[in-house]
């Protein structure tokens, strides 16, 4: 990995272990982001890329294993420190929208600094900038169910990046975008991180999108079985 090893990582899991009923999920994974780094996570679908960050965003409680952040274990946090936790320092972009129906796209972006106690003013204005960095600004008046697939992701990238987080989780951003539009938002959402220091854990299914990550990490029934910065798919 290109990141210092001397120092702690930002977010690091070691030996994840999660069942969905009878389904393990995750068998015994470990990942590590440093602060400032963008790490994909790819690998088949149903290989556990999801339910490891739902994990390591502190949504979903690990049936094994240690998460820490800033060095410190947040996987047995009190449910109360834990969503203050993902409020304050987390931003979640889910694989399946998420956005709230009846709040227009600008509101929906707004939310987060009205819940943090922001005046309703600055808020909507600085959605209104995160909604035009990811070039959805036009659609701003348009509630979720008038929006496309692809608009809703960017939506609902400006809603993650927009209270400044320290973390940003993505499950596949870009999964409704064409190629093009898709390398777009990736590009700004690379240029959002790298100008705040914000780290990134991306979830995607597309080499060119993993190419913007400075590492991959790669999945297969619940386990990794590649790391690196041009990490190459082995079988085992
Ligand atoms: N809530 C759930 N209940 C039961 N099984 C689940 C649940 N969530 C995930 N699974 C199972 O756990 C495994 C891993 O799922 P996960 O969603 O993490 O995969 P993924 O790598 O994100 O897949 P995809 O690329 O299709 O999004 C799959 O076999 C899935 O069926
Ligand atoms: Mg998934």
């Amino acid at each position: 990995m290109t990141a210092d090893n001397s120092t702690t990582p930002l977010l690091a899991a070691r030996g994840l272990v999660k069942a969905h009923g009878r389904t393990q999920a995750l068998r015994g994974v470990s990942v590590e982001l440093a602060a400032g780094e963008i790490l994909a996570v790819t690998g088949p679908s149903g290989s556990g890329k999801s339910t490891l960050l739902h994990c390591l965003a502190g949504i979903v409680r690990p049936d094994q294993g240690a998460i820490t952040y800033g060095g410190e274990r947040i996987d047995q946090l009190p449910e109360a420190r834990l969503s203050e936790l993902r409020r304050t320092e987390f931003g979640v972009v889910f694989q399946f929208g998420q956005l709230i129906p009846e709040l227009t796209a600008l509101d929906n972006v707004a939310l987060p600094l009205l819940l943090a106690g922001r005046g309703r003013a600055k808020a909507r204005a600085s959605a209104g900038e995160w909604l035009e960095r990811f070039g959805v600004r036009g659609q701003q008046e348009l509630r979720p169910g008038e929006l496309s697939g692809g608009q809703a992701q960017r939506v609902a990238l400006a809603r993650a990046l927009v209270t400044g987080p320290e973390v940003v989780f993505a499950d596949e951003p870009t999964g409704a975008l064409d190629s093009l539009a898709g390398e777009q938002v990736m590009t700004a959402l690379a240029h959002a991180a790298r100008e705040s220091g914000t780290s990134v854990l991306l979830i995607t299914h597309d080499a060119r999108i993993a190419a913007y990550a400075d590492r991959e990490v790669i999945l297969r029934d619940g386990a990794e079985v590649a790391e690196g910065a041009d990490a190459v798919e082995v079988s085992r």
